[in-house]
């Protein structure tokens, strides 16, 4: 078992509570909600639940989440909780100001009552346990498509820094729109750089195709180079309008035309898109 330290833990904490908060705020004013959602599916969460642990904490009631290899591991969970009780009692900020006209004292009073908070202790120990089918919490892993969940069973679906892996991605948004009621939304972080494969943030867009495939055939799974409108555009074909676009932008490193054929006729704005945050509602 891979022992990890506290100050570890506090990182790692911090950086989940600021991944929560990021999507509560984003899906929230954009859907028009008045309450926090109930029902919450989260889409690659890689090596812990965390992100998961700080919406149960927050009042969210049921968590699932969905990988394609399995990266968490055992003992992370339960040291989580507790340091993610402690951001939410001080409403840290985030690095973003915390939402108190979302997540009111009042509303906190009851999501964080000794009960509930008892109730999250056991589903982290769960998840500790390798006991991944929580009613409160729970870890797919692998997901295959169909099996996000039942028709219209969340009121949120999320993903941060995973979806830019998912090569299909008019599968990966036909099923989420699936699993979300009508009214419901989806907030995706989105990187669009080379993830570290080049030199250079954009430099995976000068590699060709059957290069790019070399490269990454080993892979379990690799950036796969899908541009912010063909996202847009595989949300709004799966019924998902896309209400807010979140863009952080870089300058591109080279010249237009140095860039593989395939990415030749990116928008400008699309070339110096690093990453973005996407809300997008079912209809
Ligand atoms: C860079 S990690 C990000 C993990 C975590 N969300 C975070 O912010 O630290 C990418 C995650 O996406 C997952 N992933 C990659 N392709 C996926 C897919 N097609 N469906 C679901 N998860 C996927 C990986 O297994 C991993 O958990």
């Amino acid at each position: 078992m891979k022992r990890v330290g506290s100050e570890a833990h506090a990182l790692q904490a911090k950086y989940c509570y600021g991944v929560w908060l990021s999507h509560l705020k984003n899906s929230y004013q954009p859907s028009g909600w008045d309450e926090i959602p109930k029902s919450v599916a989260e889409v690659g969460p890689g090596e812990a639940l965390g992100v998961g642990l700080a919406a149960l904490i927050s009042g969210v009631e049921r968590y699932r989440t969905f990988d394609v290899v399995q990266l968490v591991e055992p003992g992370n969970h339960l040291p989580l909780v507790d340091q993610l009780v402690e951001l939410f009692r001080n409403r840290e900020p985030s690095p973003q100001p915390f939402p108190s006209n979302i997540l009111t004292d009042r509303h906190l009073e009851g999501a964080m009552e000794p009960g509930r908070i008892a109730a999250i202790r056991e589903a982290a120990a769960a998840i500790d346990d390798g006991k991944y089918g929580g009613e409160m919490l729970s870890y797919t892993v692998p997901w295959v498509t169909g099996g996000l969940g039942r028709d219209g069973e969340y009121d949120l679906v999320l993903s941060q820094a995973a979806l830019m892996y998912e090569p299909n991605l008019e599968m990966i948004y036909a099923e989420i729109s699936r699993v979300l009621r009508t009214g419901g939304c989806t907030s995706n972080q989105i990187d669009f750089s080379c993830a570290g494969a080049t030199k250079d943030w954009d430099g995976h867009r000068l590699v060709s195709d059957s290069i790019w495939g070399l490269l990454t055939a080993r892979r379990p799974y690799y950036v796969s180079r899908r541009s912010p409108a063909e996202h847009i555009r595989a949300m709004e074909e799966a019924g998902l309008k896309v209400l807010a676009v979140e863009r952080t932008k870089r300058a591109p490193s080279c010249d237009r035309n140095a860039l593989s054929p395939r990415f030749r006729d990116l928008s400008a704005e699309d070339r110096e898109t690093s990453s973005a945050l996407f809300a997008a509602v079912k209809n």
